[in-house]
């Protein structure tokens, strides 16, 4: 069975091809335009991938060496993400579905990310305790088998993502900040601000990150730009550690609350390695399986959408050609 995953719910126009479970290529082409804005313009975004999808398509596929009349099914993103952006994948894989004759699937953004850890092995047994947080969302999932979630605990404001877009864009990094936080903060010292941990009472599984985001804006208000200059190491490398601190402790009382001993990740924040080293040594010291994508796979991908859309190709859940996008789609 080989399937064509499409995916432009953001500003990543990605396509890959998946043969069997195998991964046989994995394009992603990034808009550049909306560095010069610091974040997404949503009509840009569109218009970019209605210039880049269908060569991201046909890269895809001549990377895989596989030509249109192999495939078996398309897999595509229907939501939720930014309504004009999801339209342009949703419809060429609807067109190529239609031309070839072949069954297309739209897929949840939330439930691909997920599904991004079934690519390359080891992959983790159900049920699972599953962390995505991404620019768009930051949840705690109870995966009890593919197809069944039960969330425990949400953003109740910014997704964790978001809030290093913000960060980085009040240090000056630039965009995407989660990125440009991270290489800022290397070799920083994590304990030289004590940002605020919201949220911490132990029978809360909801976050918080619109705290910690004005303490960075109150506390770069204070100093200089010569001060700045000097402690954005630090400064970046506390913050980072504020929210890798919220991060793993939540998802490790999930995991103790509800007696699961596997934790997966997912999601683009998820590509940070602070947080990566962090799950790795908290997750060992208590005995429990850990689970996270390779970081390509982490941020937006066709890989996953691809990956998601094969297990329900299996179950023959097709769409119908009346799909439409749905920007706030749950999971
Ligand atoms: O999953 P994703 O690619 O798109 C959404 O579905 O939102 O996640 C993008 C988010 C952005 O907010 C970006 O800043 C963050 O993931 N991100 C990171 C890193 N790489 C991407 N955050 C922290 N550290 C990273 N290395
Ligand atoms: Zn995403």
């Amino acid at each position: 069975m080989i399937i064509l995953g499409i995916e432009t719910s953001c500003d990543e126009t990605a396509a890959a091809v998946l043969d069997n479970g195998e991964l046989r290529s994995n394009i992603i082409s990034i808009q550049d335009i909306h560095r010069a804005y610091g974040g997404v313009v949503p009509e840009f975004a569109s218009r970019e991938h209605q210039k880049l999808i269908l060569p991201a398509i046909s890269a895809a596929l001549k990377e895989a060496n596989v030509t249109l009349s192999q495939l078996n099914g398309i897999a595509v993103t229907y939501g939720p993400g930014l309504v004009g952006s999801v339209i342009v994948g949703l419809n060429v894989a609807k067109g190529l579905s239609f031309g070839l004759g072949i069954p297309f699937i739209g897929v949840n953004h939330i439930e691909g990310h997920l599904f991004a850890n079934f690519v390359e092995k080891p992959f983790p047994q159900f049920p699972f305790i599953c962390l995505i947080a991404s620019g768009g969302h930051t949840q705690l999932i109870l995966a009890e088998q593919p197809g069944s979630y039960q969330t425990l605990g949400n953003t109740i404001d910014d997704a964790a993502g978001e809030a290093f877009d913000k960060v980085a864009r009040m240090l000056g990094l630039g965009y995407p900040g989660g990125p440009a936080v991270e290489k800022a903060g290397t070799g920083g010292d994590p304990n030289y601000v004590h940002f605020p941990r919201a949220m911490m009472d132990k029978d809360n599984l909801d976050f918080s990150f619109s705290g910690v985001k004005t303490a960075v804006l109150y506390h770069v208000r204070k100093i200089s730009q010569e001060e700045l200059r000097q402690d954005m190491k630090s400064i970046a490398a506390s913050f980072e550690t504020a929210v890798v601190d919220v991060l793993v402790k939540k998802t490790i009382i999930a995991a103790q609350k509800y007696a699961i001993s596997q934790i997966v990740l997912a999601g683009g924040v998820a590509a940070n390695k602070r947080l990566r080293d962090t799950f790795n040594k908290e997750t060992r010291k208590r005995e429990y399986t850990f689970f996270v994508p390779s970081p390509v796979l982490c941020t937006d991908n066709a890989a996953m959408i691809a990956r998601a859309g094969k297990y329900l190709f299996e179950k023959k859940m097709y769409s119908e050609y009346s799909l439409g996008a749905d920007a706030s789609l749950k999971l």
